[in-house]
């Protein structure tokens, strides 16, 4: 599975990156909006600096809703770097877009999934990855990860190439899940990536190693 990071945070950004596992980066409005980056200019800036320091795909959003003002943006979005992924939200005219973007060969990312229609959907229509939201899912007592083995089922019963990007993972057990599952990707916080390390029986034998080198070596 690959690991991606959600966030437009250049030093968690650099410190995910510098761990050695980061595959990618997905970025949406809001976080844009908490890295307080606005005005065109600034923000098609960020992306290029995000795709500087991490080797692999950099979802970028489309701010338009209409089929014709996704494309003028996705198509700059896309001229940024090759490894951006225009994100295009889950709508109809997002579906027109996606079928043209695959058309001409620029990957995409349809965002804010919340169910397996919605997935079959954005499949048909050649998207690159489909980010179905688990912890928005979950917050309303919903079933994210179910949704996610729903929509391994369906794709792995057609073949799709699109990929499964478990979006709005919110801990560990998200992860794991997901790994479980198959889903292609998920994307996290740097949190829960680092939270992935932790264990009370590793921290407790280290020390004890540590102590029992210092007794023989003194
Ligand atoms: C996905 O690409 C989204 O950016 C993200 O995962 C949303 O997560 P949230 O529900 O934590 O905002």
């Amino acid at each position: 599975m690959k690991f991606f990071i959600d966030t437009a945070n250049i030093d968690e950004i650099k410190e995910a990156n510098d761990l050695g596992i980061l595959d990618g980066v997905t970025t949406n409005p809001s976080l844009m909006a908490k890295e307080k980056i606005t005005g065109e200019d600034a923000i098609l800036k960020h992306y290029k600096s995000i795709c500087q320091i991490v080797n692999g795909p950099v979802s970028a959003e489309v701010i338009a809703t209409d089929f014709k003002g996704m494309i003028k943006e996705g198509e700059r979005l896309a001229d940024l770097h090759h490894n951006i992924v225009v994100k295009v939200p889950m709508t109809t005219e997002g579906i027109k877009a996606i079928k043209y973007f695959s058309e001409n060969k620029i990957k995409t990312n349809c965002t804010l999934i919340f169910s397996a229609g919605q997935a079959l959907l954005a499949a048909k229509a050649g998207a690159t990855y489909v980010s179905p939201f688990i912890g928005r899912i979950d917050d309303i007592s919903g079933d994210g990860i179910g949704l996610i083995a729903q929509i391994r089922r369906i794709f792995d019963n057609y073949s799709f190439d699109t990929q499964i990007l478990a979006a709005s993972v919110r801990h560990t057990m998200h992860i794991i899940d997901c790994a479980e599952i198959g889903a292609d990707v998920m994307t996290g916080p740097l949190k829960a990536i680092l939270q992935l390390a932790k264990h009370p029986l590793t921290d407790s034998g280290l020390a004890q190693f540590l102590a029992d080198y210092e007794k023989g070596n003194k």
